[in-house]
């Protein structure tokens, strides 16, 4: 052992005497020597590769292009293959995104590998945030069946399928906390909780990279987009944010933090400014919380173009000061914006960048590239017969199907109208959505066949005896729905009214399919109304006149206004956009063969006036009127307070009791706090039931909210079964950043709400 790290050491001084940089080195003996050691660690082989790289090829690595067929956004650059090409030979690029299946990513890896100077291989990554090919409900909805478990399996179904496709790096999951339903991309988040996002968070990274990240079946997982995204102003996409200390450390950073700590590879910066800073400029964000305080030894990858995008904001006087400003700031790798590579080697001759800094984020990638195995075979990934297999398997069909299922929220069933029976039953399924292949899939789904959902419609076919009929009614939008062009929404069309009316007139109960279609959420889809869009409320309206026996079902990547269907409609289903299997999930849950159990990860707004809205929201000065009909406290003088369906609701085919919650022990004695509740199935049929905990610490130095979720587990009953439930509570939960980012844990009095939502009032206090 002793002697081999002599001969390498021995082998590195040849080699680096030998070795002019601008010459071909070889690498063929460098490769099995050095970068496939046993013995070197894979920093000393990082140390090492580096000191055989020029200046020029250690930008490169930080430069990444998409493939030359751009869709996830537009490209500064458009028409530039050929210099990309170029680039690709001269070792100037470090990663691709946007190429995929292994015939492509065998072709770009082996243009790298054998053209260029060194040969390292690139780094393939692709927004791989709801599954590959076989597709799981939208992350949103995925939040909604608070199940831990099938979420990080979903995740690791993703990987198994995108590394197949040759991928080796998924840009997720984004962590990003929002408030604001107009934000189109609170459908790729877990919703508004930091405690339930970063169990989600911790969740995903575990799926996507598994405990082995140089097994080709995992892939490097990315936390964006760092930070705030999602409290952009007004909810417009793209916006700025203004953000204070205690929410930001609070209840954004939480996630990311989390994400860290369970050992993700990378981070994205975002498109936003914070309090006046662009993220992808911000030192205080990538090097002094990230690296510095998290000690976090991955690397930041900027958001596509977001280096250049400093030009706009008016914080970088032009191109070449963006790219230093970008580096400085500690992103370590540049998505599309061609800056890097044509900025930053001028920029370190004029002694504006370090050249240590240029190590620093090459190295930080290399690093990456060590853990994925990609040095001991850059094909590792290109596998024919794997992705002819894996891709698309029925177990990974069986795994969304199960997920779909479980992320179904119930949200009224006035008279027990579900679950509906399998047969004699005359059935009317209204609305364009319904028998849409295509929209279920949601947003963010591109290497997905068009078409290739079940739709409601088959579901509901295939799973019962039933006599179905269908009439769409009207078109949600209008011609193309493309990833990157404007939707027409349907505001005229209502000729299919008539027929939509005749069989729901006809029928003993009518099914009806509304919502969103899957791309008015996501990137670039906010939105000032949060109806139902188009002539859909008008159609509702229409058939409850002949027929107000619905079963509404919605379809939406974010929380819906909804409250002439909240009061007037006895039956809604809360159906996201479910991915692959949603025709089927819907079915099942309709149909009762699975007993609905999902539980809102965002609240639902009464009307876009309330938002931003959550439900841990601090209590204010003046939180209630003193005495009837008095203005002056925290109110709306035409709206309630309150959600039209709160963070954690949902409902089952069964119903739950929940004794008191009690405190069984002392702080004082055990520096923790263990509370205990039972809860009993009082319904018919078995059921799930996902019990949360929320704390509120009555008084505090800074303000605490009104209660902050601290706990949840969930518990399968039989009818008439009871189960005790324990939570601990430790520092951990008990404390909070002050405004100087100390974690505290401050004496006093505490409340403890225990039940099936943010709502509940099963109360108890404590004292710490
Ligand atoms: C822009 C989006 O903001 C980001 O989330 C995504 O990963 C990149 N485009 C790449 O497609």
């Amino acid at each position: 052992m002793k002697s081999k790290t002599l001969y390498l050491l021995f082998f590195f001084s040849i080699l680096q005497l030998s070795s002019c940089k601008e010459k071909k080195i070889d690498l063929l003996a460098f490769e099995s020597e050095v970068l496939k050691s046993e013995i070197l660690s894979i920093d000393q082989k990082v140390e090492k590769l580096l000191d055989q790289m020029t200046l020029e090829e250690k930008i490169g690595q930080m430069n990444q292009y998409s493939g030359f067929w751009d869709f996830t956004g537009p490209s500064p650059k458009a028409g530039d293959a050929a210099q990309k090409m170029e680039h690709l030979k001269k070792g100037w690029v470090g990663s691709m995104l946007n190429v995929t299946g292994v015939k492509n990513v065998r072709a770009v890896q082996k243009i790298v590998v054998e053209e260029s100077r060194l040969g390292i291989p690139l780094i393939i990554g692709f927004d791989v945030i709801h599954g590959y090919k076989t597709i799981s409900p939208i992350p949103l909805a995925e939040a909604a069946s608070w199940d831990l478990e099938a979420i990080k399996k979903s995740a690791q179904v993703a990987a198994l399928e995108a590394s197949a496709a040759g991928i080796n790096w998924t840009f997720a999951p984004m962590v990003d906390i929002s408030r604001d339903a107009r934000w189109g991309r609170v459908m790729e988040g877990a919703g508004e909780d930091p405690y339930l996002g970063s169990k989600i968070a911790v969740a995903r990274v575990e799926g996507f990279q598994g405990s082995d990240l140089s097994d080709p079946s995992t892939i490097a997982a990315c936390a964006k987009h760092f930070a705030a995204y999602g409290f952009v102003e007004a909810g417009r996409e793209y916006n700025t944010a203004d953000v204070g200390t205690s929410t930001l450390n609070n209840i954004i950073f939480p996630p990311f933090k989390a994400a860290k700590d369970a050992g993700v590879k990378t981070f994205m910066n975002s498109f936003n400014d914070l309090n006046g800073i662009p993220a992808t400029g911000d030192i205080y964000l990538q090097r002094t919380v990230l690296k510095e305080n998290w000690n976090f030894d991955g690397f930041v990858v900027s958001d596509w173009g977001s280096i250049s995008e400093m030009v706009a904001h008016g914080y970088a006087r032009d191109d070449n000061h963006a790219a230093q400003l970008a580096v400085n700031a500690g992103s370590d790798m540049d998505m599309e914006s061609h800056l890097y590579v044509t900025e930053l080697a001028s920029l370190v001759k004029q002694e504006k960048v370090d050249e240590a800094l240029i190590n620093d984020a090459a190295g930080r990638i290399l690093k990456v590239k060590f853990e994925l195995g990609l040095f001991d075979d850059p094909y590792k990934y290109c596998d024919e017969a794997r992705e002819a297999s894996v891709i698309g398997s029925q177990s990974n069909v069986e795994e969304v199907l199960d997920l779909a299922k479980k992320s179904i929220v119930l949200l009224k069933n006035q008279n027990n109208v579900l679950p509906l029976s399998k047969k004699g039953q005359k059935i009317a399924v209204i609305g364009a959505l319904a028998a849409d292949k295509t929209s279920p899939l949601g947003n963010w789904r591109l290497a997905a066949d068009t078409n290739s959902a079940v739709s409601l419609l088959e579901g509901l076919k295939s799973y019962s005896g039933n006599t179905i009929t269908y009439a769409k009614g009207a078109d949600v939008v209008i011609g193309k729905t493309g990833f990157v062009s404007e939707l027409t929404i349907n505001t005229t069309d209502t000729s299919g009214f008539k027929e939509a009316i005749m069989l729901a007139k006809k029928s003993d109960l009518v099914i009806m399919a509304l919502g969103e279609h899957a791309m008015q959420s996501g990137e670039g889809r906010s939105r000032a109304y949060l109806g139902l869009p188009g002539v859909q409320q008008q159609l509702l309206e229409a058939v409850f006149a002949v027929n107000n026996n619905i079963v509404l079902v919605l379809s939406n990547g974010r929380p819906l206004t909804i409250p002439w269907a909240a009061k007037h409609i006895p039956t809604i289903i809360e159906g996201w956009h479910l991915g692959t299997q949603s025709g089927n999930a819907l079915a099942q849950v309709i149909y009762g063969d699975y007993n609905p159990s999902g539980k809102l990860p965002m609240s639902f707004p009464r009307s876009v006036g309330q938002v931003p809205l959550y439900y841990n929201y601090k209590n204010t000065g003046r939180p209630s009127p003193v005495n009837p009909g008095q203005v002056f406290w925290t109110h709306y003088i035409d709206q309630k307070n309150t959600p039209q369906y709160p963070f954690g609701f949902g409902l089952s085919y069964t119903t739950f009791a929940y004794s008191k919650p009690m405190v069984v022990n002392t702080y004082s004695q055990d520096k923790q706090v263990t509370v205990s509740v039972k809860i009993t199935n009082t319904g018919k049929s078995e059921g799930k039931e996902t019990v949360q905990l929320y704390l509120r610490d009555l008084y505090a130095s800074v303000i605490r909210p009104i209660r902050e979720l601290k706990g949840f587990e969930q518990v399968v009953l039989t009818p008439g079964q009871t189960k005790e439930i324990t939570f601990t509570l430790t520092d951990q939960e008990l404390g909070f950043f002050n405004n100087q980012q100390q974690w505290l844990v401050e004496k006093g009095d505490f409340q403890v709400y225990v039940g099936g939502d943010s709502q509940t009032i099963n109360q108890v206090n404590f004292k710490l």
